[in-house]
């Protein structure tokens, strides 16, 4: 009986790794699973700016506001209903991108600090900032990459 039990377990073990290889060329690209599994709407339907704006936030802003956009209470504010996000585009990518304080967000709320991301390019500002805005909650529409070139000047 006991062969027969380890036969099958290391059949099953086979079956499972034999999945990993084949993520890659899902839809969902290189998305980590986590973004899709943390509250987020489908992303598997989203289209390749949805990916962009999801990687550059995995990439960039997660150890700070987190994978799932929640911060950390005290320490680092929340993505869900930030009148920032869901506000006036060109306030929401002069404080991402320049540093430049919003008028909706008063001065003094945490003593921590926000890096700037002066490198961030129109094209993936708008993804990151329209990703921003249809996740955690948030349902504002998209911002294009003409809204942040314009707003960010030559
Ligand atoms: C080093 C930690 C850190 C990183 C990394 C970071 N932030 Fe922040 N973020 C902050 C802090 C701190 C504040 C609050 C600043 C304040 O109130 O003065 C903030 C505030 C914000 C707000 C306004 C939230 C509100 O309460 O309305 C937005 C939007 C935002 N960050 C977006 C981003 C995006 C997008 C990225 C990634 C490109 C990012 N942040 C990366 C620390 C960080």
């Amino acid at each position: 009986m006991l062969p027969r039990k380890v036969l099958s377990i290391v059949l099953l073990a086979g079956a499972l790794s034999a999945c990993s290889p084949q993520s890659p060329s899902s839809p969902l690209g290189s998305i980590p699973a986590t973004a899709a599994g943390a509250g987020t709407p489908a992303v598997g339907i989203a289209s390749a700016t949805a990916q962009l704006g999801a990687r550059i936030y995995n990439g960039n802003c997660v150890p700070c506001h987190q994978q799932n956009g929640a911060g950390i209470p005290g320490v680092y504010p929340g993505m869900a209903g930030s009148p920032v996000i869901v506000g006036d585009p060109a306030a929401l990518a002069l404080w991402v991108i320049k540093g430049q304080r919003p008028a909706s967000m008063p001065a003094g709320r945490y003593s921590t600090q926000m890096l700037q991301f002066g490198w961030l390019k129109p094209a993936d500002a708008a993804a990151l900032f329209s990703f921003l805005r249809s996740n955690f909650g948030n349902s504002a529409p998209p911002v294009d990459a003409d809204t942040v070139a314009k707003v960010l000047g030559p």
